[in-house]
């Protein structure tokens, strides 16, 4: 009896593709991931739900709250508003990037130190705006950086600690 040949290689035997997506390249804390996305994921949905950095919080996912604030080249940025397609070629900080190794980003260090939290949910989003507001080395009063943070929400309205760490986070 003759023994059983194997089926030529076709194009049926590559990795399937789900239907209705594209490849997106996104450079996320220094490293670069390739993912397959439908074109109308938003960036905040991308790295939560297909990259599993859950620490970028989704609020409202309406653009209100500033749960879902990350950087982008630097820049304080809404991920639920933006599509992760048009984030390519952008470089991202999540807040899992905001530390180096074990110690923290000084901002991260005025926030524990000031108590600047209570259930923790508006928390990176806090931070990653904080971070970007202070990049320009201005030195601000406590009602400028509260206007600066006026998109940033936090439902256990711990905005004077909030304040406070931020200050001591501008003053270092
Ligand atoms: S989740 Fe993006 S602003 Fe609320
Ligand atoms: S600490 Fe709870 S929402 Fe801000």
């Amino acid at each position: 009896m003759a023994a059983a040949t194997p089926a030529p290689a076709d194009a049926s035997d590559a990795p399937a593709v789900p239907a209705d997506t594209v490849p997106v390249t996104l450079r996320i804390n220094g490293k670069t991931h390739r993912l397959q996305l439908e074109p109308r994921v938003a960036l905040l949905d991308a790295l939560r739900e297909n990259l599993h950095l859950t620490g970028t919080k989704k609020g409202c996912d309406h653009g209100q709250c500033g749960a879902c604030t990350v950087h982008l080249d630097g820049q304080s940025a809404l991920s639920c508003l933006r599509l992760a397609v048009m984030s390519q070629g952008q470089e991202i900080t999540t807040i899992e990037g905001l530390a180096t190794g074990d110690t923290l980003h000084p901002m991260q260090t005025a926030f524990v130190k000031h108590d600047a939290f209570q259930c923790g949910y508006c928390t990176p989003g806090q931070i990653m705006a904080a971070t970007a507001l202070l990049q320009d080395k201005q030195q601000r009063s406590a009602v400028e950086i509260r206007e600066a943070m006026s998109g940033n929400l936090c439902r256990c309205a711990a905005y004077p600690n909030i304040i406070a760490a931020i200050e001591d986070a501008q003053r270092a």
